[in-house]
């Protein structure tokens, strides 16, 4: 039998463990794809946070070096999860507590988590081809393999590089030269980012757009000049979704199952959406935001368009939590504008996808994105996008311009309230169109399915590996 390329996958965040943003969903979803293709065993490690809820069994404990010290790793795997196994890194000091990000000592907490994984590999069975390692978080990763694991071959992969993780240079000082040091920040704290970026056998990033904006300086976020210098190993590659997880049609949460050939369903579920907040069920159009209230997802335009724009035109849900800011705003808004505006702090997946199924437009005036999700998962469920066409916005949504026969959503022409307020103008009037079911169709027909991306990845593991 042809062996199979075995990955160890590390991540802050995995669904339904973690999931904060877009890589818990990712981490979820990458690896499953991974191991369908029948070419990968995987394995999945990331930290034991306090709030996991899964059955837990004991797999070992050892003592991972911090600095001149050493702290306590005890780990411990998911006993249901047995197709793809996933190791918690547990230290109660460092996990603990009610949140997973923003601590003084982030840069500590996951320092502590790319030892454990590195001290992880001489105590289990498992002996990975590669290390899939993520954002900042494990950034630290590839450096501590290439001076202890060099037969083991990196992947870094930048979901967002707008975060850097930080460390004293004490901590790292047995690894590096000076040279190294002062490339990765010295006499400042080091940059895990700059780290992974550095020292991993090969870069990606989550588009191809993204990829292409973050190697200008204006949008690197300090990283650019790396990037260029791992140019010929720096790649992207779309995310893709699962599209068995996110489905109108196979879902049992969802109350009126439909698909493209029978959307009688998705107003169904608008109707019942709108009952559930209290929204007239009129014929203007429902229009939904599942974000992070975080200023790059461009909340501060969402508020400045509604002032700008016609009330009575259109119904607005907003589903995230985030910065206390926005809470305040947002909840302001929503008692302003109660008959038309609802704003929901309490995400949940299963919320989630119903306001999905009920929505008519998508939003998404993001500064900078990434890849992103939601827009992916709003063309599956018929709720057409309106987005600021950067990153992997611009890779998955097609305009009228671009291909009238293919079009699937809405750019804004600039980052402003106003711009976004005139472009909801312009999808309402849509709305009320002949054409309007061509840009619902055009998106639920699109294939976001992890399978070319998935591809793309294992031509890039094959070639690490020697193997193609
Ligand atoms: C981050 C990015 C988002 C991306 C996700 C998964 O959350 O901000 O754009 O989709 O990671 O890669």
């Amino acid at each position: 039998m042809k062996r199979k390329i075995k990955i160890l996958y590390a991540s802050a965040e995995i669904a339904p463990y973690a999931n904060v943003g877009g890589l818990g969903e990712v981490a979820r979803s990458f690896p499953k794809a991974l191991l369908e293709t029948g070419e990968f065993e995987v394995v999945r490690v990331m930290p034991l946070y306090k709030n996991i809820k899964c059955k837990l069994q004991y797999v070992t404990d050892f003592s991972v070096p911090m600095e001149k010290g050493f702290e306590t790793c005890v780990v411990k795997q998911d006993m249901d999860q047995t197709d793809i196994p996933t190791y918690f890194i547990g230290n109660d000091r460092y996990y603990c507590r009610e949140n997973i990000y923003a601590y003084e000592d982030d840069g500590f907490r996951f320092f502590f988590f790319c030892q454990a994984v590195l001290q992880l590999l001489s105590t289990i069975s498992f002996h990975p081809d590669i290390v899939h390692t993520n954002d900042w978080h494990t950034g630290v990763l590839p450096l501590l393999l290439k001076k202890d694991y060099p037969q083991i071959k990196s992947v870094y992969t930048i979901h967002n590089i707008s975060y850097h993780g930080f460390i004293p240079a004490s901590y790292l000082t047995e690894y590096l030269s000076e040279d190294e040091k002062v490339k990765l920040g010295y006499p400042h704290w080091l940059n895990f980012m700059k780290a992974g970026i550095l020292y991993a056998d090969l870069v990606t990033t989550v588009s191809p757009g993204y990829a292409g904006e973050i190697l200008q300086e204006e949008y690197g976020h300090g990283m650019s000049g790396l990037l260029e210098e791992r140019k010929a190993s720096f790649v992207g590659i779309l995310n893709g979704m699962d599209m068995k997880h996110y489905s109108p049609v196979d879902d049992s949460l969802m109350e009126y199952p439909y698909d493209v050939n029978h959307l009688e369903g998705k107003k169904k579920n608008r109707t019942l959406l709108r009952n559930r907040y209290g929204l007239p069920d009129k014929d203007i159009p429902l229009l939904a935001m599942i974000t992070r209230l975080d200023y790059t997802k461009g909340i501060d335009l969402l508020l400045k368009a509604i002032s700008y724009s016609k009330l009575s035109t259109y119904q607005l849900i907003i589903l995230g939590s985030g910065h206390p800011y926005y809470h305040g705003m947002l909840s302001s808004v929503s008692k302003t504008y109660g008959g038309n505006i609802v704003v929901d702090f309490h995400y949940s997946e299963a919320l989630a996808k119903q306001i999905y199924a009920a929505a008519d437009i998508y939003l998404m005036p993001s500064l900078f994105e990434p890849c992103g999700l939601g827009q992916m998962y709003a063309m599956r469920y018929g709720a057409v996008p309106l987005v600021n066409p950067v990153g992997g916005l611009k890779d998955t949504v097609i305009t009228d311009k671009q291909d009238k026969g293919l079009a699937t959503g809405f750019y804004m022409e600039q980052w402003s309230g106003e711009a976004l307020a005139k472009e909801m103008e312009k999808v309402i009037t849509a709305y009320h169109s002949k054409e309007w079911n061509k840009y619902i169709e055009n998106g639920m027909k699109m294939d976001f399915s992890w399978r070319c991306s998935v591809s793309e990845y294992e031509t890039c593991y094959k070639k690490l590996l020697g193997l193609s």
